[in-house]
């Protein structure tokens, strides 16, 4: 009796100093520009030579765009001859790929800096063709961490109109309606609305032509949603899932791909799973790994087929 009196009660002593565990609230956006993943790249970069002068290039170049150092590693490293360009601060590094000119901008995170970024890149470089790539939350129960989702087409998450509710009746996110983003029609030559923009078809069938001829890569078709928010809320997800058919979010695409338009230069995004919180809520960096290897196979082909090099 007396022993277990005093078990009950070392266990609430102990119970009341134990510091109280923080909160699991899931992935933090610092958990992906830590230290322990960029200070190696950091120091990879900073041994780039430095461009001298401008960009000069007989072939248009295509452009790799990535917003992170982990996102970005494996292209820069698989270039050959390197030399790193600063513009406003953003990084592109310029050199070939399979004997082709090939530059990779490091876009940083968010929908702004891909659209400078993209925007700075395409005046300087002209590139013939722009593939976005990088990690993505899934908005799909079946797709796995690691999977790649081929973006068939992106819409904003952010641009909508919301629908009219009066003071105290509460948020309804779902009750919205897509008023799209501004970008250039060639046809009426004039600015526009688009809810949505499309992928580039020749890039879309070469990179569906790569997934099927490299069975180690687990590739879907599918439809990115970008936004400058990191969805958590699994309701939310599961409405633009439904309303939108989105596979995956991310923070660039749908911005690169409007100022690809703006420029009538052909556009792809390539995306993979680094974090699903439909069924799990890791964020798992190395993923960045399997989007860039996917991604030089899609230009190696690109190269031999479309641009007969
Ligand atoms: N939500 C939003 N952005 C994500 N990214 C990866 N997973 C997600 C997610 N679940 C990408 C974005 C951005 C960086 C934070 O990682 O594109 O560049």
């Amino acid at each position: 009796m007396m022993k277990k009196f005093f078990t009950v009660l070392i266990a609430a002593l102990l119970f009341a100093i134990t510091p109280a565990q923080a909160e699991d609230l899931g992935v933090e956006l610092e958990d992906i520009s830590a230290e322990k993943y960029n200070v190696h790249i950091e120091k990879f970069y900073a041994t780039l030579p430095k461009a001298k002068g401008e960009y000069k290039s007989r072939v248009r170049p295509i452009l790799i765009e990535g917003a992170m150092n982990t996102e970005t590693e494996v292209l820069i490293r698989a270039l050959k001859n390197p030399v790193a360009y600063r513009e406003m601060n953003y990084l592109f590094v310029a050199g070939t790929y399979k004997d082709y000119p090939v530059v990779i901008v490091r876009t940083e995170i968010g929908m702004a800096n891909a659209a400078a970024s993209t925007a700075l890149a395409i005046k300087k470089f002209n590139p013939v063709a722009v593939i976005n790539q990088g990690t993505a939350g899934g908005h799909d129960i079946a797709l796995k961490i690691g999977d790649i989702v081929i973006g068939e087409r992106s819409f904003d998450n952010s641009a909508y109109r919301s629908a009219y509710s009066e003071a105290g009746a509460g948020i309804d996110l779902t009750k919205q309606e897509s008023i799209g983003t501004y970008a250039y029609d060639t046809a009426t030559k004039k600015f526009q609305a688009y809810n949505e923009y499309f992928a580039d078809p020749t890039l879309f069938n070469i990179a569906f032509k790569v997934a099927n001829a490299n069975k180690n890569f687990n590739v879907v078709s599918g439809v990115i949603s970008t936004g400058n928010t990191w969805l958590e809320c699994v309701d939310y997800i599961n409405f633009l899932h439904e309303k939108y058919g989105s596979s995956c979010e991310e923070m660039e695409t749908n911005i690169a791909a409007q100022i690809c338009q703006n420029a009538g230069v052909p556009f792809i995004g390539i995306r993979v799973l680094s974090d699903n919180v439909t069924n799990s809520r890791e964020y798992i960096p190395t993923t960045a790994k399997i989007c860039q290897d996917f991604v030089l196979l899609v230009v190696e082909d690109y190269i031999r087929d479309v641009l007969k090099r």
